[in-house]
């Protein structure tokens, strides 16, 4: 991800089943009393009188039926006005996480409970969107095995997670694909394509430029798209539970440094989801470079080189049928220096440039959508890593105070005990007690203060509040 000589993915000599799994970007980010437990087999069902006993308790507890009183039964899906996403017609200002591996935990009966326990994690915690991954192309456990052929035990696994994230009342951002090699990416589509003798050529970027694997990518899109959870019953389309499809994770096309060819690739792909479903929000998964043509190439982006990798920030993410843009923050791998001062400059002008973009030339919601301060670094300490994250929550939380379009961030990335061959140079486990807990408690509680209680939030996490 990252053209620095720093790598984001250090953990390369580790041995174990996971090897190949373990990259950045091989590596995934919650509200809840709602749902009961409505597991395995039974579909969506939500008892009538179940229903009505909850209405009239919140009414006889509050007095009012606003649509925002906790216990209500159904979710409704997130959407965007303007510049700011909303739900249940108030804007939505995200506090949330990455967590790549929920699919891939979710194969083995064995590892599921890490994906439970940390959706609730993050209930507590009150964050309300995780990232993760709804893809693995010809790996380990691959969900799509070659073109067209699925493992239908991944896809139970993917089932799993949106059932499970649905009961915990977190959203799921779900990425489409990877630019990156880990689990496949468009290396494995480029090998496939090739294997078949229908490839063009064998440059990982024919991912986007040969009609046969922008087809094959199409054929997996639409499978994914129009899949009928067999716990829940409910189509992927039509599930609230997701916030949105994201593309590709992290383009870049650098064959093509003019971005010609990737913004044909994002308008026709970015068309094909809108057409398959037109419910959910669409985003690219951009890092957010600016492009070679864009003053702030010079002025804002970290250096020379990052706007030569054939993406561009505005361009791509001006298209009609991407409902909100996304950007990444790193900055330890994106500049040469380490001064931790130097950093947080770059952190702080980053945000507030695409925040100001949003809002003045694309008129979208800009959502964070990783950040992360890698403990590689010289010096690292987490006191210096929670000062960068509070400066991240600060610009958020003062983006809601305002309506801006600043919508959130999602930090890279949580992992759950016992994870090591996940490790990367930015991860941890949130449980509570810690400093970095309380930092992220405290965001999430200051949102909701904003913005009104969301829908599912977790009681605990309510409670927590009143205590900070
Ligand atoms: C959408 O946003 C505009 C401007 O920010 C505001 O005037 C309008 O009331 C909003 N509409 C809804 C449905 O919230
Ligand atoms: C494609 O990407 C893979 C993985 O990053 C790399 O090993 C390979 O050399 C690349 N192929 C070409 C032709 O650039
Ligand atoms: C690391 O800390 C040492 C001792 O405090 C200091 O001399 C050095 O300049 C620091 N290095 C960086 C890159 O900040
Ligand atoms: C932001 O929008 C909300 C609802 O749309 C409104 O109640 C609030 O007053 C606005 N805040 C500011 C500072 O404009």
């Amino acid at each position: 991800m990252i053209l620095s000589e720093r790598s984001k993915y250090p953990n390369q000599s580790k041995k174990g089943v996971w090897e190949s799994l373990q990259s950045p970007k091989s590596r995934c980010s919650p509200p809840s009393c709602i749902y009961r437990r409505m597991v395995a087999g039974n579909g969506l069902f939500y008892p009538i009188l179940g229903f009505v006993s909850c209405v009239v308790f919140i009414y006889m507890s509050f007095g009012d039926l606003r649509p925002s009183s906790r216990e209500e039964a159904t979710l409704s899906f997130v959407k965007r006005n303007e510049t700011q996403l909303m739900l249940d017609g108030r804007p939505f200002y995200i506090n949330g996480w990455n967590s790549y591996w929920f699919m891939v935990h979710s194969v083995d009966e064995s590892s599921r409970p890490r994906v439970r326990a940390m959706l609730q994690a993050g209930a507590k915690m009150g964050l309300t969107v995780c990232r993760t991954w709804a893809f693995n192309d010809g790996d380990y456990n691959a969900l799509q095995i070659s073109p067209g052929r699925f493992d239908e035990r991944v896809f139970q696994a993917l089932d799993y997670v949106i059932a499970e994230a649905r009961q915990q009342g977190i959203r799921l951002l779900l990425a489409l694909v990877n630019n990156l090699h880990a689990y496949g990416g468009k290396t494995q589509y480029v090998k496939w394509a090739w294997e078949e003798g229908i490839g063009l050529s064998s440059s990982n970027d024919s991912f986007f430029y040969d009609p046969s694997i922008r087809s094959y990518f199409k054929n997996y899109v639409k499978t994914v798209l129009t899949r009928k959870n067999t716990i829940t019953g409910v189509e992927y389309r039509n599930d609230p539970t997701i916030l949105g499809w994201e593309i590709i994770n992290e383009p870049r096309c650098m064959t093509d440094p003019s971005g010609d060819t990737l913004q044909d690739w994002l308008e026709e792909m970015s068309a094909f989801v809108k057409l398959t479903d037109k419910n959910h929000l669409v985003t690219i998964g951009l890092e957010g470079f600016y492009g070679p043509n864009d003053p702030k190439g010079h002025t804002v982006n970290p250096e020379e080189w990052a706007s030569r990798l054939g993406s561009d920030f505005i361009r791509n993410s001006g298209i009609a049928n991407i409902d909100f843009t996304s950007v990444h923050i790193y900055p330890d791998h994106w500049l040469k220096t380490y001064d931790f001062e130097v950093n947080l400059r770059f952190v702080t002008k980053w945000m507030h440039s695409h925040i100001e973009d949003g809002g003045k030339v694309l008129k979208k919601p800009v959502l964070f959508s990783e950040y992360g301060w890698s403990d590689l670094i010289k010096n690292f300490s987490v006191s210096d890593r929670e000062r960068m994250y509070r400066t991240i929550l600060d610009i958020i939380y003062k983006s809601a105070k305002k309506n801006r379009s600043g919508a959130g961030a999602l930090v890279w990335q949580f992992l759950g005990e016992g994870m090591n061959e996940f490790e990367d140079d930015f991860w941890m486990i949130p449980w509570k007690g810690s400093s970095t807990y309380f930092l992220f408690l405290q965001q999430s509680c200051r949102l909701a203060k904003v913005t009104g209680w969301s829908t599912q939030q977790d009681r605990s996490f309510t409670d927590a509040c009143k205590k900070i």
